[in-house]
């Protein structure tokens, strides 16, 4: 089938603004929209700029403004995409080139919730494992499936707006040791999800659910977190 692409193109160093350029291919019914890409890319314009590791959504790394929404560009297939398919790089992060935007921003977000296991300076070298039981894994299975690939944040209107919000992906992630019954750092998380930038900024608009390609159920981490800071994680 043909397929019709306007990508949003942005070159730094020859455009003053990022502006949309037309493209024809040919494609199969079933070829992902990451597949069109790399047919523009390399066969009619290999200075298209554009991220993607796994191609199988897993890496988090093609994460796109696709017909107005955010998708990762290895998970939609052409036949369900009306055209022209309209292509533009996620929102609220600085662009560098084409679908590449700077990431750091996002990643400070996730790295101020202390994403990683903490534990009592005296259970520091126990004598054997953290036992958990079934039902406490559960409690917080579904955001364990995060892989950062920011369509949530980025689709996020109070992320646009606001610098210091640190978004849903990093609250997702922090969701993912407040509830994790062998952490003793949630009363530290929570400190800083109360803060300024944290979870109240949340105004529950719910792009980050539709965003999300793992379907999280991004806004109902987030208000669980909110009822954690208000109430407790217990
Ligand atoms: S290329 Fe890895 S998630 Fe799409």
């Amino acid at each position: 089938m043909e397929v019709k692409l306007r990508l949003l193109r942005y070159n730094p160093e020859t455009d003053s603004e990022a502006h949309f350029e037309d493209y024809t291919i040919e494609a199969s019914p079933m070829d992902r929209l990451l597949d069109c890409l790399h047919t523009v890319k390399w066969e009619q314009d290999g200075s298209l700029a554009l991220r993607r590791s796994c191609a199988h959504g897993i890496c988090g790394s093609d994460a796109m403004v696709v017909n107005g929404v955010n998708r990762l560009a290895c998970k939609v297939l052409v036949k369900d995409l009306s055209q022209p398919i309209t292509v533009e790089p996620i929102r609220g992060l600085p662009l560098i080139k084409d679908f590449i935007v700077d990431m750091e921003p996002f990643f400070a977000g996730y790295r101020a919730v202390k994403p990683w296991l903490i534990v009592d300076e005296h259970e520091h070298e126990p004598a054997r494992e953290r036992i958990q039981s079934r039902e406490e894994r559960e409690r917080y299975d579904d955001t364990t499936k995060c892989i950062l690939c920011a369509a949530c944040t980025t689709s996020c209107p109070i992320y646009w707006a606001d610098g210091e919000y640190v978004g849903p992906a990093a609250i997702v992630n922090a969701h993912r040791f407040i509830f994790d019954s062998r952490d003793t750092g949630s009363r530290e998380r929570l400190e800083i999800l109360s803060g300024k930038g944290g979870v109240f900024k949340c105004r529950t608009v719910f792009n980050c659910t539709d965003a999300c390609p793992r379907g999280i159920k991004v806004t109902l981490a987030i208000q669980e977190v909110k009822q954690a800071a208000l109430y407790g994680s217990q």
